[in-house]
C-alpha cells in the first residue's frame, strides 16, 4: 500500500499491508491475523509527526475511529475523544462548547490519538495539562489498558508512549477541560497579536485567532510543502552552559526549564549555522522557519534523513550542542 498521501513529509514509501482501524475493539483480532502477527506494526494517525525512512516491511495501522463523548465523573466533566479524530477539529469543537485551555494549541496538524505521544505543545501550553487518561492497547501485555496522567510520564515533547515506541496503540484520550482558565499570553507574539485586535476583554477565541495568525505567518503549510512541523527539539541543557552560550552568542533565545536546566532555541542555532532555506536536491530546511525540514518534491526518506544529519553535524561543530529529532523516525 502506498504511504505518500499518509505522511505530511510526503515520503513515497510503501507498506506491505495497510489496515484502517475504525473499531479499535477489533484490535486483538486484527493483530492476530497470520499476515500481521509477529511482524512489524507501525501506527499512523495523519502521519504529521514522522519521517518514514523507507518501505515498511510490515503492517501500517491507520487509526480511523471517530467520536466525542462528554460524561460526568464525580464533580468533573470529562470528554472522551477517539484517537482518529483530527486534533484541530477537537480544539475548535471545545472552544465552541465554551471550554477553555486548548486555544493555544489550535492548528496543530495530526490526530487526537497522536497528541499524548509527543505531548504536543505550542505558545506556552502543553496538552498534558488537560489529559485525564489515555486508553491504549498494550502490545506487551496483550490487553487494553487505561493510563492515568502520571503513568503517561509527560514532559517536554516526551511521554512513556514515545519512550517505549511500538508498545502502545492509543485508541482514545479523555480530557478534563476547564470552563475558565487564565489566558496564556506570555509566549512571544501572542499578547501583541491580541492587543492589535483592540478588544476590551480578550477571550480564548482571541487567543486562538492570534495563534492562527502567528502560525500561518511562521510555519510552512504541509498542504503546500511537505513537512512535519518542527523536525528538531529545542535542546535542554545545563543552565550554566546555556548562559555561557548566550554570552558568546547574543540573541540566542534561552528559556528557563526545570531543575537547573534551560531550553535553548534550536531554530536560532540552525539559522546561525547557515542552514535556513538550504537544500540538497529536494531535501532542505524551510526558508520560513529553521526548525522545519521540508520536502520540495521527490525527496526520499533517506535523503531527508541525510539532510537532517548534516544539520545536526553543522550545529554540533559550531555550537557544541547536539540536536535531537522531534518526530518519530522509522
Ligand atoms: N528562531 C530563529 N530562526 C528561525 C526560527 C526561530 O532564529 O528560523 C528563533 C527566534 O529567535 C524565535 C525563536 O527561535 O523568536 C522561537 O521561535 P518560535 O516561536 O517559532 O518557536 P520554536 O521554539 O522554534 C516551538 C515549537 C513549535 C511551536 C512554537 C511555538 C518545538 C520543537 N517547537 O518552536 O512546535 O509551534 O514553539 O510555541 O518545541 C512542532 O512541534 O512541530 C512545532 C511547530
Amino acid at each position: 500500500a502506498p504511504l505518500g498521501s499518509r505522511n505530511t513529509l510526503r515520503v513515497n514509501a510503501r507498506a506491505k499491508l495497510l489496515v484502517e482501524v475504525r473499531d479499535p475493539t477489533k484490535l486483538p483480532e486484527i493483530l492476530a491475523y497470520p499476515a500481521i502477527r509477529g511482524g512489524k506494526v507501525l501506527v499512523l494517525g495523519e502521519g504529521s509527526n514522522m519521517l518514514i525512512g523507507g518501505d515498511v516491511d510490515g503492517t501500517v495501522l491507520a487509526m480511523a475511529n471517530r467520536g466525542v463523548e462528554t460524561f460526568q465523573r464525580d464533580d468533573r466533566v470529562l470528554i472522551r475523544v477517539a484517537a482518529g479524530e483530527r486534533w484541530d477539529d477537537f480544539v475548535r469543537w471545545s472552544l465552541g462548547q465554551g471550554y477553555a485551555g486548548l486555544e493555544n494549541l489550535i492548528l496543530i496538524p495530526g490526530t487526537v490519538g497522536a497528541s499524548p505521544i509527543q505531548n504536543i505543545g505550542a505558545y506556552g501550553v502543553e496538552v498534558a495539562e488537560f489529559i485525564d487518561t489515555v486508553e491504549a492497547w498494550d502490545t506487551h501485555k496483550g490487553e487494553f489498558v487505561v493510563l492515568d496522567k502520571a503513568a503517561c510520564a509527560f514532559s517536554y515533547r516526551d511521554s512513556t508512549f514515545k519512550q517505549q515506541p511500538g508498545r502502545w496503540i492509543v485508541v482514545a484520550v479523555t480530557f478534563a477541560l476547564p470552563r475558565e482558565r487564565p489566558l496564556s499570553l506570555d509566549y512571544a507574539g501572542i499578547r501583541e497579536e491580541v492587543t492589535k485586535m483592540g478588544v476590551e476583554r480578550a477571550t480564548p477565541y482571541h487567543v486562538a485567532e492570534a495563534v492562527v495568525r502567528l502560525r500561518s505567518r511562521k510555519l510552512p503549510d504541509p498542504a503546500v510543502i511537505g513537512n512535519a512541523g518542527s523536525f528538531f527539539k529545542n535542546p535542554i541543557i545545563g543552565a550554566i552552559k546555556a548562559d555561557a552560550l548566550a554570552l558568546a552568542h547574543p540573541g540566542l533565545p534561552v528559556w528557563p526549564h526545570t531543575g537547573g536546566t534551560a531550553k535553548i532555541s534550536a531554530g536560532w542555532l540552525i539559522e546561525a549555522a547557515g542552514f535556513k532555506g538550504e537544500r540538497d536536491g529536494d531535501a532542505g530546511i524551510s526558508n520560513r522557519h529553521a526548525l522545519v525540514l521540508v520536502n520540495h518534491g521527490k525527496a526520499t526518506g533517506p535523503q531527508l534523513w541525510a539532510f537532517a544529519q548534516k544539520v545536526i553535524a553543522g550545529v554540533e561543530a559550531k555550537f557544541g550542542v547536539t540536536l535531537e529529532p522531534e518526530p518519530l523516525v522509522v
